[in-house]
């Protein structure tokens, strides 16, 4: 997907066409344009049973990048002597059983998932009480110019109407079209987007290595 060709703004139009179309398609064509492609969500533990301080890292996905972001970072902070559960938003984690947690979306349509901002919005009373970090995964606005770091920041907005995350990392990620659905390979057909891995893995195990220094272990 590459940000030379296209703008953020043609991006949403052509979404939008995208939308328009499965809108106007009749329910079971419209159900078959965003079924997506059986994609494994990874539940998992890091660290021993006896360690008391627990990090959540919750995530949802479309396409498997961010969670395979979210497995890393759960991986490297155990590292660190933290007893880390790694779960997608779907499986209702409780934000009380653990002392920080990291939330972690990809971008769609220039927003981080519903479902991502459902969890936050439900738990924000809890959330406010422990340290939070958020790592968005995205394929464009990458730079470093200010423009570039405006539209980084805007993929947050949903989410900054119910909690402020005390930490904010942004990762480059990874298009695969054959684990898309339909209307996203569509879109993203339109977008000229190609397959491409632009995750920088040194940078995620960096996040993880330096991410609440306050939270000590017991
Ligand atoms: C339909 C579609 C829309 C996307 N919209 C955006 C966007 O608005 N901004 C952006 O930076 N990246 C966008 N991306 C790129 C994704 O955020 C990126 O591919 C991410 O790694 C996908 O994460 P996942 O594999 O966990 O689903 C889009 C990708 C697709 C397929």
């Amino acid at each position: 997907m590459s940000e030379k060709t296209i703008s953020r703004r043609e991006f949403l139009k052509i979404a939008g066409m995208g939308l328009a179309a499965t809108a106007f398609a009749c329910s079971g064509l419209g159900y078959a344009a965003t079924r997506q492609p059986q994609l494994e969500l990874p539940e998992l533990n890091f660290g021993k049973e006896h360690i008391m301080t627990k990090i959540l890292v919750t995530y949802s996905t479309r396409a498997g990048s961010t969670a395979e972001i979210a497995a890393a970072i759960g991986q490297t902070l155990s590292q660190r002597g933290y007893n880390v559960d790694v779960l997608p938003v779907k499986k209702q984690p409780n934000p009380a059983d653990y002392q920080a947690v990291i939330l972690g979306s990809p971008i769609r349509m220039g927003s981080w998932l519903p479902e991502v901002v459902g969890f936050v919005k439900e738990n924000r009373a809890l959330l406010e009480q422990i340290p939070v970090a958020a790592f968005t995964v995205h394929m464009l606005n990458g730079g470093d110019d200010e423009q570039s770091r405006t539209s980084r920041q805007a993929y947050l907005n949903a989410v900054h109407e119910w909690i402020q995350p005390a930490e904010e990392v942004f990762f480059l990620g990874k298009m695969e079209l054959a684990k898309l659905s339909f209307l996203d390979r569509f879109i993203s057909n339109a977008m000229k987007a190609k397959d491409e891995d632009l995750r920088d893995w040194n940078a995620i195990h960096a996040f993880a290595e330096s991410v609440f220094a306050q939270v000590e272990t017991q």
